[in-house]
């Protein structure tokens, strides 16, 4: 790994501050009940962990993996389930968690996925919302930072499996 190439976007004090507050946001926001919480692997692992504890309301916890083929330049970008999602959530509120969206297609992906399961409602929690290529409409309903572009890694996110367990946002120049 070659630091060098790795350019602090956010620190690990910033992290810490935005997911304390979206975690209250959430918390006010579902003060009548549970938050079934749905993880998207692997990426959201981390963000997952903390986010769950910045919430003081009961929640459950779930995780789904999926693989996103969104990246290409081809538009009809897809996802499959890696790994099935190991929480019931028939009947629940649950909140979607992802370390990022970016074009949006996984998102949609995972939307669909839980409405057929049956969840009572969805709404999404993405630890960052990059929007210069945003290519379906997907509500994001909470967000702790908006980055204008550029490839990120550090919390989670990953560049070829590295750089996951960074505690800081970095920018990746290639
Ligand atoms: P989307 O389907 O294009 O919205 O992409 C969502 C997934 O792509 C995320 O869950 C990440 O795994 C990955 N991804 C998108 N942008 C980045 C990035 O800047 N760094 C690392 N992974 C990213
Ligand atoms: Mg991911």
């Amino acid at each position: 790994m070659r630091m060098s190439e790795l350019i602090e976007v956010l620190s690990k004090e910033e992290i810490a501050k935005s997911v304390t507050e979206v975690g209250a946001v959430i918390s006010h926001d579902y003060r009548n009940g549970t938050v079934a919480m749905v993880g998207a692997l692997k990426g959201a692992f981390i963000f997952m962990a903390d986010l769950a504890r910045a919430i003081t309301v009961p929640v459950q916890i779930g995780f789904l993996g999926i693989s996103s083929y969104g990246k290409s330049s081809e538009s009809s970008g897809t996802a499959t389930i890696t790994k099935e999602l190991d929480l019931d959530v028939a009947g629940m509120d649950v909140l979607v968690v992802e370390d990022i969206v970016d074009t949006g297609l996984t998102l949609g992906f995972i939307m669909d996925y839980l409405k057929s399961k049956g969840a009572r409602s969805v709404k999404v929690c993405a630890f960052l919302n990059k929007k210069e290529r945003r290519s379906i409409e997907v509500q994001v309903d909470y967000a702790c930072h908006t980055i204008p572009e550029g490839f990120l890694v550090g919390y989670g996110l990953d560049y070829a499996e590295d750089y996951r367990h960074l505690p800081g946002i970095y920018h990746l120049k290639m």
